[in-house]
């Protein structure tokens, strides 16, 4: 938690000429408020259906809700075919731009063929309706292909960020039960070749199920090829038919599965459908950005491989008619100047990334920046953890130039679309905040009991009423769905496990995960989960992992481990093979930035490791209340053998 949330005193009205033309104005939280269910229903209107619905939303049996019942609907219809047919086949869909500086361009009207066929591909596997497909990608258009393609058929995908572990991969095709894996040779990440195909073929010696591996060439790297299996995407998909016709699916067919992390070990498959799914991506996208699909050059500067890619990279920008950006490697490759460079080329006019990005961008110096032509930006947005005043103001500045409102959006893998977030045209920005409701969205502040909090609080946040991209439920656990989210305040209130503030305004700001989530660079790792891993290591006897606040990644990874008797003395080296040992197990975005060997860890009477004591002790601070603790020389041990036993950063 930031100490300037709340008190970062200035205003950025709404800039005139923007509010004069946004594509929605101040009357849309009336109209929302007046009727909430006719709201999405002139959202979903915006979308082409084959069949009406006969029922806007059920929620009969709740937690379990259906929107849009009835209706039918192709999702990749709405993000391709109709543009096509209504004379936009020519607009440009992505500029693609690799990270060696290789570019591809492609429009409507190629994108909709090269979709058509890879459906036909997928099909010819005997990929059908309802069946899961697992996407391990670079950020490629096959990546982006191969989503839509299984959309168009009615396949479910379930993509796993390029930088998971084999064991991670393996572990999600096998819950999700996937027949078909689409891969990569690799793709370029910091200046060379990072291989995937080896992850796959490790992953499935470990997993049944799969029949296919679809591999697309991109590096040109040597891979390993089990025949029968293995099938070269430029062998399969290219002398497919670009003909496919999309069949319609009901509203509430299953579009896909993203696994995120939650507080156990076992990362949990949140599944979203389609109809209300694109209703409320397209919606948001069009209205907190203010998406003029004319003329905007749009960028979401994220990985495919998370909720944010799907959601606004692929989904909402194509069922608006957007012309996006997609950028395959990180920005400081070849220089730190790199995304700079791409703004200025494509002449965006949107851009939307991570605190995290904007705080590293802010350590190079806003030279850089300064470099560049950014005039073409005029509206900013952030996502995936709370942006400090600091950054936002720096992002306003010097990317901004001053002119561009930055619209901090809050929402999570779970609720699919945009939740809270200001909107361009219509609010008074204050920075740090993510300030209000979107229209047609209830979200709510409440202490421990469920009681809704007044303005000038602090509490939980919570959402009191279903909402169209709402998740569905976890995959193969409903049980779980319901406990997780539907259980702490009842079967109708919606727990994000965030703690928020209303501010005297009535203005919330995010405050950070109040379960045992860490947030990393806008990445979502459980405790449990690097816990689980380390405990998993021969050397280690039992573990304890905290996020400690960190400057530029939001949180770092802190863990505490005591050794079993004969690691004793392994040292330094054994830090190391640690810290390797859980990037292998779940991926580099897991590695602890730092591993500190103690003899004992600080417990409460009843077992509970005191996350809180050592998270004090990781951001260095004076030790909180130490009473619950079965010993208080526990702690004292800990910081006695600091930093001596402590390592290591990088
Ligand atoms: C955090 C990413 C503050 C939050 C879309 C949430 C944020 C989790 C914001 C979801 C924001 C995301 N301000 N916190 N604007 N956006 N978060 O599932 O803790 O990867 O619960 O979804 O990120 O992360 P997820």
């Amino acid at each position: 938690m930031s100490e300037s949330n709340g008190s970062e005193g200035r205003r950025f009205p709404a800039p005139q000429e923007l509010a004069a033309s946004a594509n929605v104005g101040p009357d849309v939280y009336e109209r929302a408020e007046a009727d909430r269910l006719a709201f999405w229903e002139e959202a979903a209107r915006r979308l082409t259906w084959t069949q009406d619905w006969d029922q806007v939303l059920d929620w009969s049996n709740p937690p379990f809700a259906k929107w849009f019942v009835g209706g039918k609907l192709n999702v990749a219809y709405n993000c391709l075919d109709r543009h096509v047919e209504a004379g936009h086949g020519d607009q440009v869909a992505y500029h693609w731009e690799g990270e060696p500086g290789d570019t591809r361009t492609l429009t409507y009207a190629q994108l909709t063929e090269e979709v058509c066929k890879a459906a036909n591909a997928l099909i010819e596997l005997g990929v059908q309706a309802g069946d899961r497909v697992a996407i391990y990608m670079p950020m490629i258009p096959e990546t982006i292909v191969a989503m839509l393609a299984c959309a168009r058929i009615g396949a479910v995908h379930m993509v796993v960020f390029g930088g998971f572990s084999a064991d991670a991969l393996a572990s999600r095709i096998t819950d999700a039960g996937a027949v078909v894996v689409v891969t990569a040779d690799g793709g370029y990440r910091r200046g060379a070749p990072s291989a995937l195909k080896p992850a796959v073929d490790d992953a499935l010696t470990r997993t049944e199920g799969v029949r296919n591996v679809l591999v697309v060439k991109r590096t040109e790297q040597d891979v390993e090829w089990t025949e029968g299996r293995d099938l070269w995407w430029h062998d399969v998909v290219d002398r497919q038919s670009p003909q496919h016709t999309a069949e319609s699916f009901d509203a509430e067919h299953p579009l896909y599965i993203m696994y995120t992390s939650g507080t156990t070990a076992k990362p949990k498959g949140i599944l979203h459908t389609s109809g209300g799914y694109l209703t409320q991506v397209a919606y948001t996208h069009w209205a907190t950005f203010d998406l003029k699909p004319d003329s905007d050059v749009y960028w979401t500067a994220a990985d495919v491989g998370w909720v944010t890619g799907h959601s606004y990279i692929v989904y909402g920008p194509l069922a608006n008619r957007a012309t996006s950006v997609v950028y395959e490697g990180t920005p400081e490759t070849p220089h730190r100047g790199r995304w700079f460079e791409l703004i200025e080329k494509y002449r965006v006019s949107i851009l939307y990334t991570a605190p995290t990005v904007i705080r590293t961008f802010m350590k190079w110096g806003e030279d850089i920046p300064a470099g560049f032509d950014l005039t073409s930006l005029r509206v900013l947005g952030s996502v995936g953890e709370p942006i400090n005043p600091e950054a936002w103001l720096w992002y306003h500045q010097n990317i901004g130039g001053g002119r561009c409102p930055v619209v901090d959006t809050w929402w999570q893998t779970e609720t699919g679309a945009h939740m809270i977030t200001p909107l361009p045209g219509v609010t008074d920005l204050k920075p740090g905040s993510a300030q209000t409701p979107f229209p047609g969205i209830s979200a709510k502040v409440v202490d421990d009991e469920g009681n809704e909090l007044g303005d000038d609080s602090t509490g939980l946040l919570v959402l009191t009423a279903p909402w169209p991209s709402m998740l569905r439920t976890i995959w193969g656990d409903d049980d779980r769905y319901v406990d997780t989210y539907w259980s702490r305040f009842g079967k109708e209130v919606y727990f994000a496990g965030d703690g928020a503030k209303k501010d005297a305004d009535g203005d919330v700001w995010l405050l950070g995960r109040v379960d045992d989530v860490m947030n990393v660079s806008g990445h979502r790792i459980s405790t449990t989960e690097v816990e689980s891993s380390l405990v998993a290591h021969p050397a280690v006897a039992e573990a304890a992992v905290v996020g400690a606040s960190d400057p530029t990644t939001g949180q770092g990874i802190v863990a505490f481990v005591i050794l079993r008797g004969s690691a004793q003395d392994s040292g330094e080296d054994l830090v190391q093979q640690l810290r390797t040992h859980v990037s292998k197990d779940i991926g580099p975005i897991a590695k602890p930035r730092q591993i500190m060997v103690v003899q004992e860890l600080p417990k409460t009477r009843s077992g509970k490791i005191m996350r809180r004591l050592l998270r004090d002790v990781a951001e260095n601070r004076e030790l909180g209340d130490v009473t619950t603790l079965t010993d208080d020389s526990v702690m004292n041990l800990i910081k006695e053998k600091l930093p001596a036993s402590s390592s290591s950063e990088g």
